[in-house]
């Protein structure tokens, strides 16, 4: 089968310009002006629309066993919701949850099965003992898994001590992996919670309270000056505040090889939101927590310099509302305890067009820039360009055509995700994906899902940690 996408806007990391798209079997065989309408191609017409590489959301937890809860969705819902987004691979967070690491990756691949667009795997590291470091390197080079997450948050939960960290950062870098880390200071965090409690502050907004910019602040700094230390490649994950954005800067400013990502929500939405009126404020409740406005400004600044270089969604699903069916866990498991509300937020399906609103159309970034933060850029950090991330010959048929005129309003009730609600309910973009091709294959066509549950391939991952 061969597929022909005409006159359509291609927009890469570092090209834009018009042209036609060939496809045949999975890949891009050809590139090129008038390219001729063979007997076997499939037309597609992308006049007016722009062709953009799929999106790479390098930060999702689908079926996710968080110990007090499980994430709403499952690799098949997480990733068809995330298809009408625009993103065709997602790299999903496998958690250790203190088993070895093959196990732990076994049991991820199960889950995976159903997905419907391309999937890899993070490991998560809760319990580091001389055998996992071994492990490490299986994982990385046989199982194709060359990032790993540490948490310097939730002590009890998935929190590790700074020496553990340190011995897998040099692994890591031992194994071309890349070594990702949630920065907070979970032990201050902790002693917070337990005096807002001790106070009687159980509502939702004292999740932010309790977990202040300055302590992501702390962790940040404190995970980079341990990653220098071991002359290893760091990530810091979703990163919202401004003094952690500051350890970024003045690090690679010196030179270290440090990056980060950050959320929409992060970009978008304010602790203003904790503020709702009865327990709504627990849909807001993910970690970091958002921040207030000044924050904002920083990290889009830091989009623009390159001090962050990955926009992901750090999806991470819960229901607002008990569920009648099927999904067992919510946010209600909070009332009275901001600290028992599950931790995480809805994302996956709307990163595309709110950055490509609040970014592009705001002037505030390029399409280039728009394409390197959302696709390039996660690809080649964690080791799969050029097979995706990019339009070119030879890779991957990961291909979204995109309206940039399309006028529309972000609803819960339209969505494709198992959750409940949306961050971002209400919320009118400029920007809508049109249709999305996953190796070649039209998954999306406008509200028409042609995708299928177990469409989707793993991807093994070559060496992470550079840009360039
Ligand atoms: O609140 C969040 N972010 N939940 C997911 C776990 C994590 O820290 O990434
Ligand atoms: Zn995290
Ligand atoms: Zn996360």
């Amino acid at each position: 089968m061969t597929l022909l996408i005409k006159n359509g806007h291609i927009v890469t990391a570092s090209d834009d310009y018009t042209a036609d798209i060939l496809v045949e079997g999975e890949r891009i065989r050809a590139i090129g002006l008038d390219l001729p309408v063979g007997s076997h191609a499939e037309l597609h017409d992308a006049a007016g629309l722009l062709v953009l590489p799929g999106g790479v959301d390098p930060h999702t937890h689908l079926d996710w066993d968080f110990g007090v809860a499980r994430t709403a969705d499952t690799f098949g819902s997480g990733t068809k919701a995330a298809a009408f987004g625009g993103t065709t691979t997602l790299i999903d967070f496998a958690n250790q949850n203190g088993r070895s690491l093959p196990e732990a990756l076994r049991d991820w691949h199960d889950r995976a099965a159903s997905a419907a667009i391309d999937v890899a795997a993070h490991l998560i590291l809760t319990k580091v003992t001389d055998q996992t470091l071994a492990d490490m390197s299986t994982m990385i080079r046989r199982e194709g898994v060359s990032s790993f997450k540490l948490f310097l948050a939730y002590p009890g939960v998935l929190m590790v001590d700074d020496g553990t960290l340190f011995k897998t950062l040099r692994v890591a870098r031992d194994n071309g992996a890349l070594t990702c880390v949630h920065a907070e200071n979970g032990p201050v965090i902790q002693v917070l919670i337990e005096e807002a409690l001790a106070a009687g502050h159980t509502a939702p907004s004292y999740h932010a309270t309790t977990r202040p910019s300055l302590m992501e602040g702390e962790a940040t700094h404190r995970a980079i000056r341990l990653a220098e230390l071991a002359t290893a490649p760091l990530y810091i994950v979703h990163l919202s505040a401004a003094e952690a954005l500051a350890a970024v800067i003045e690090a690679r400013d010196r030179g270290v090889p440090v990056y980060a990502e950050t959320c929409p929500h992060y970009l978008f939405l304010t602790q203003e939101e904790y503020e709702r009126a009865g327990f709504e404020g627990a849909k807001y409740v993910m970690t970091p927590p958002l921040r207030d406005r000044h924050h904002q400004a920083l990290l889009w600044r830091g989009l623009g310099t390159n001090d962050l270089q990955v926009i992901s969604t750090d999806h991470c699903p819960f229901c607002f509302s008990e569920q009648p069916l099927g999904i067992k866990y919510s946010k209600q498991q909070g009332v009275g305890n901001f600290n028992r509300i599950p931790n995480g937020a809805p994302g996956v399906e709307t990163r595309l067009p709110l950055v490509f609103d609040g970014g592009v159309k705001q002037n505030r970034m390029s399409l280039n820039r728009f394409v390197q933060l959302t696709s390039t850029a996660p690809a080649k950090l964690f080791g799969l360009f050029p097979r995706k991330g990019t339009i070119a010959v030879g890779s991957d048929a990961d291909i979204v055509l995109f309206d940039p005129e399309e006028r529309w309003t972000i609803r819960a009730a339209s969505h494709h995700s198992r959750v409940d609600y949306s961050l971002f309910e209400g919320h009118e973009v400029i920007g809508r994906v049109k249709k999305v091709f996953l190796r070649g294959s039209l998954i999306v066509d406008g509200d028409k899902w042609l995708g299928r549950d177990g469409g989707g391939q793993y991807c093994r991952r070559g060496e992470a940690g550079r840009l360039s």
